[in-house]
């Protein structure tokens, strides 16, 4: 596919875009900010990774417009002594072809204490204070001065932050917005803070661009439709903007929703775009700019070509690939986005934000690799993320690598965990991982399972042993009976096992563990036509499971696809008819099963470990063998192991 809509040039008001390709924009934490809230060196280090990576525009991470009122402390354009810095941001990214422009916002009651109105939400941490009539009138006036400082410093043109229930966002949304005064009552009230603050910018500076990011829908009770998402769209284009950025409401809002702005795995991809072709249809004069999980170049040039959007606004995409606009236009492989949120779920615990894929984010000047002292013959054992990146990279730097694998297949736990339908992100990381080997000197030996006495015939120099973890057994009487297996061995071959039985009745299934390997087989099982129940010892599923983001959705596939859930019920024997458990009230139960497949837990193989790596003068172990965690740890160990060696 030529890709030939995806970067074709675009104008936006008085600047050419040279493709359609633009980065959207996204925090980087508390943590990524001078004291005098101007860009770190190493923020734009950052943003220059992605110009290099041939994104048409960068849209910077949100600005605040004043230093005390409705939020904390993050990079400013409230100051003149801040404009120096974002000069030195315009100039790297310039310096690529790429352009660039600034988001303005202040978070108002969803992190800070201002809000519009002093009432709860689901959206806002604490009851937050509402803002004066006066200090909105100031507040207009110190986001267009920090339009105008943005244009000093050189920018393409500003963003003006109106969705995710920030300060604006709140403003507009009625769920939000319970003034009485001239900044609420009304459609036209509640629209009077982002009009003023437009109009303002247009009057005082008319040739600076502006683009406006909006929510076109919220989950929020009395909040935003999409009949009023269309009518805001409308109503903004009509001010003059230079495009609109069609988002939804806010990742902090602690409810299931079905259009979520950071949508995870366990949602569709591209599932906000239809919300973009609605408000493209309304406004078809206007440059649209679609987000949320575009991950896949075809798809994206595909919405452009039917005109559903005129730019793809690509967040997490470019965290896990900064040259994803340069691989794909070049027909190279990109590194899925696999929408795991582990990026965002740092941002809000206010961490420096990290990639599953990506252990270059915000290390992006740390990513050449080293020419090493001696060539090694490297051994590397088990093709799973860890194994496959200390390969990868440990090949890159001239080693002679060999990648040993038992299974036909390469993956690891990725295999099985990529196989629900709902988890096919994380199974284009295989596909990925695959391409990656087959162009690359890694000579990949698939179904040998090695043994301490291979790697002694064999004597490598260095020996990398990734050979992950062994799903636990629960020890209760019965659990050796043929109606039992691992969850995993159901992920791996669904279609080994039988889903009616002879007189076509579904075939019960009891998944025991309601951890999130647990409820993912559960789905897997209900989508394939058995009669699920879910066993879990704690009082709720996914406990262990803190971000929200991820959780909800997964809980909602489990509502969706009427899996029985037994809760703080204690697996206590396997019975020809099933397992006998003892239920929350404290009697004994049956759950009737024909399958039971146990999700409890992994650990290593540590004997298998220590003979293998006593074979080698030097060894490392890497990923779930040295300790059981996720594909991030497992590719950061891997590149750590392949540039050490
Ligand atoms: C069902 C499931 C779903 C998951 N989903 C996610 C997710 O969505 N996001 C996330 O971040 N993490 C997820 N994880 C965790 C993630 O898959 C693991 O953390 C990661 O795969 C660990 O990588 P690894 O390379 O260390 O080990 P593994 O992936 O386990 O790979 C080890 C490889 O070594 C091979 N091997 C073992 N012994 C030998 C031998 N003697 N010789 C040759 N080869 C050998 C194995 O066959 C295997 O291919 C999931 C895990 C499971 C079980
Ligand atoms: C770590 C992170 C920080 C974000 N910060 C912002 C922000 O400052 N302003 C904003 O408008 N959107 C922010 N977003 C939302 C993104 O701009 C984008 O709308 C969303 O991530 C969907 O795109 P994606 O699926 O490509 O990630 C953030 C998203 C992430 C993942
Ligand atoms: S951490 Fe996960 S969701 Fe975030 S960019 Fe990386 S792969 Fe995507």
């Amino acid at each position: 596919m030529s890709l030939e809509n995806l970067f074709s040039p675009i104008k936006i008001g008085n600047v050419e875009i040279p493709n359609r390709c633009a980065m959207a924009p996204m925090g980087l934490g508390t943590s990524m900010y001078n004291s005098d809230e101007t860009w770190p060196k190493k923020t734009i280090r950052y943003y220059e990774e992605r110009a290099i990576g041939g994104l048409g525009l960068i849209i910077t991470q949100f600005v605040r417009i004043h230093d005390k009122l409705a939020s904390f402390p993050i990079v400013g354009l409230y100051d003149d002594r801040q404009i120096p810095s974002h000069a030195e941001l315009v100039e790297r990214v310039h310096k690529h072809g790429t352009k660039i422009f600034h988001q303005i916002a202040l978070m108002g009651g969803k992190f800070a204490g201002d809000a519009p109105s002093a009432i709860y939400s689901p959206n806002y941490i604490n009851k937050p204070r509402a803002l004066t009539t006066d200090e909105l009138d100031m507040l207009v006036g110190c986001f267009i001065d920090a339009a105008g400082r943005g244009m000093q410093a050189g920018y393409d043109g500003a963003e003006v932050h109106a969705g995710h229930l920030y300060l604006i966002g709140a403003m507009i949304s009625p769920a939000t917005n319970k003034r009485i005064d001239k900044y609420g009552g009304s459609f036209d009230g509640r629209m009077k803070f982002i009009t003023d603050i437009i109009k303002g910018i247009r009057s005082k500076y008319p040739k600076y661009n502006i683009g406006v990011k909006f929510s076109a829908y919220e989950e929020l009770e009395g909040g935003i439709d999409v009949e009023l998402g269309k009518k805001i769209a409308k109503y903004i284009s009509d001010l003059g903007v230079d495009y609109l950025h069609v988002s939804t409401e806010s990742t902090t809002l602690g409810v299931f929703s079905k259009l979520p702005p950071c949508p995870t795995m366990y949602q569709p991809r591209n599932i906000l775009v239809p919300l973009a072709a609605e408000i493209k249809k309304i406004c078809p004069n206007q440059v649209v700019m679609a987000t949320g999980s575009i991950t896949i170049p075809e798809e994206a040039d595909t919405f452009i070509k039917e005109g559903k959007c005129d730019m793809v606004a690509l967040g997490r995409t470019v965290i896990a690939d900064p040259h994803w606009a340069k691989n794909a236009k070049e027909g190279k492989p990109v590194t899925p986005c696999i929408r795991c949120n582990v990026c965002y779920y740092h941002l809000l615990l206010n961490e420096m934000l990290c990639c599953s894929m990506n252990p270059y984010m915000l290390h992006e000047s740390e990513a050449d690799l080293s020419v090493p002292a001696k060539i090694k013959n490297v051994m590397v054992i088990g093709a799973g993320p860890a194994g496959i990146r200390a390969a990868l990279t440990a090949s890159k730097r001239g080693h002679r690598v060999t990648l040993y694998e038992k299974m036909p297949y390469i993956g690891g736990m990725i295999y099985p965990g990529g196989k629900p339908k709902f988890k096919q992100d994380v199974a284009r990381a295989i596909e990925y991982f695959d391409k990656m080997l087959k162009s690359s000197n890694v000579n990949l030996v698939l179904n040998t399972e090695v043994t301490p006495e291979l790697v002694e015939k064999l004597n490598p120099d260095s020996l990398v042993i990734a050979i992950g973890a062994k799903p636990i057994m629960l020890e209760i009487p019965g659990i050796y009976s043929s109606k039992v297996t691992s969850a995993i061995e159901v992920l791996r071959n669904i279609s080994g096992f039988k889903k009616e039985d002879g007189n076509g009745r579904k075939v019960k299934a009891a998944v025991i563990g309601g951890g999130e390997v647990g409820c993912e087989t559960a789905c897997y099982m209900a989508d394939n036509g058995f009669d699920v129940s879910i066993v879990e010892i704690l009082p709720n599923l996914l406990e262990e499971d803190k971000d929200l983001n991820v959780k909800l959705p997964l809980l909602n596939l489990i509502k969706e696809k009427n899996i029985k859930i037994f809760t703080e019920t204690k697996p206590n024997k396997v019975v020809e008819e099933g397992l006998e458990v003892i239920l929350s009230n404290g009697k004994e139960g049956l759950i009737e099963a024909d399958i039971i497949a146990v999700a409890i837990n992994q650990k290593p193989e540590n004997d298998l470990i220590k003979e293998l790596a006593l074979k080698a003068e030097e060894f490392y172990v890497i990923g779930d063998c040295s300790s059981v965690g996720r594909i991030k740890d497992a590719v950061s160990e891997g590149e750590r192991v392949g540039r050490w060696i």
